[in-house]
């Protein structure tokens, strides 16, 4: 993995061998962090931020859920992302702000007027999401439902989400499967484990709310918008794991996996079994977006 030059740590750059916390630090035994994963493109004018704005929305909504007071302004780390991509040496790269409660306690009580941030951010390759972007992913579903906010505020990016996540992933790859798709409590579809899903059956496109339980993915956002602008339109709506098998396509999005193809689940084919037509067009759209190759979605590129 090539990792930016540069981490910025509570105000400062440092290199990025230098980019250490201590092993006290509050986070690492209790999951007491948010971050957010963000991406930067190499378009043909330069490299671009991709809703770099809504990110940091995000990421100051999600430490405010769990009372974490971050001590910049959102302008503050807006600009800290810019700089540590700027110092990194890369031109297209993921990135990985992140809000922490540091040393200071080293009990349950979280120090919760000692939060630190990190932004670091490094190459990204294609990995995992790879079989979703050509042949089709093969996901499984779960065992493990996800937790909802019942139990903890889901609406926060948080650490303390991903253990959830993190065991259904495992158990998806143990199996042989390419990802997991998690149902809530309710048994409805909710999603995946690091991406937002979405369905096409009789030419409707339809996605669990956010009220099942999901993260308000802001790739599912921009996917939502840019069928919208196109004339057409994602109805919002609870799924069942019928409603899976039954669909022509499925598709994931998110920040990593952009927009990925899902043809079989559980073993069953979906649709022909091939990445569908409406799956692949989104692709495309979304490309030319991110790349700023579509005029109407420039705003939400920031070029540095
Ligand atoms: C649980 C979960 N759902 C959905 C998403 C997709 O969100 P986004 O499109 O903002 O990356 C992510 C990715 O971070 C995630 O972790």
């Amino acid at each position: 993995m090539k990792y930016g030059k540069k981490v910025w740590m509570n105000g400062r750059l440092v290199p990025f061998k230098n980019a250490n916390v201590h092993v006290l630090t509050h986070a690492l035994h209790y999951s007491t962090a948010v971050f957010e994963g963000i991406r930067c493109y190499n378009t043909s004018n330069g490299s671009a931020i991709f809703r770099l704005q809504e990110h940091v929305d995000r990421f100051f909504n999600s430490a405010k859920l769990y009372s974490m007071k971050i001590k910049y302004s959102k302008k503050k780390i807006s600009d800290a992302i810019i700089k540590t991509v700027k110092a990194s040496g890369l031109k297209e790269c993921y990135i990985r702000p992140i809000a922490y409660c540091g040393v200071g306690a080293v009990g349950l009580t979280p120090p919760l007027n000692n939060i630190d941030v990190a932004i670091a951010c490094w190459e990204w390759k294609m990995g995992e999401s790879k079989a979703g972007k050509f042949s089709g992913a093969k996901c499984k579903i779960s065992n493990w439902i996800r937790i909802d906010s019942r139990s903890q505020p889901m609406e926060s990016k948080a650490a303390a989400n991903y253990s959830n996540a993190a065991l259904a992933r495992v158990d998806a790859l143990k199996s042989g499967y390419d990802e997991a798709i998690m149902l809530n409590y309710e048994g409805k579809i909710a999603e995946g484990s690091a991406e937002n899903i979405f369905i096409v059956k009789d030419a409707r496109i339809k996605t669990p709310p956010l009220e099942s339980g999901v993260l308000a993915g802001i790739t599912r956002d921009s996917i939502i918008q840019i069928i919208k602008e196109n004339g057409g339109r994602v109805i919002e709506t609870n799924l069942e794991k019928k409603d899976l098998f039954s669909a022509e396509e499925v598709f994931m999005t998110g920040t990593a996996a952009e927009v990925k193809s899902v043809t079989h689940i559980d073993k069953k084919r979906i649709g022909n079994g091939k990445p569908g037509n409406i799956t692949q067009t989104l692709q495309k759209s979304f490309k030319d977006v991110s790349m700023g190759n579509d005029e109407r979605f420039l705003s939400w590129l920031t070029y540095l």
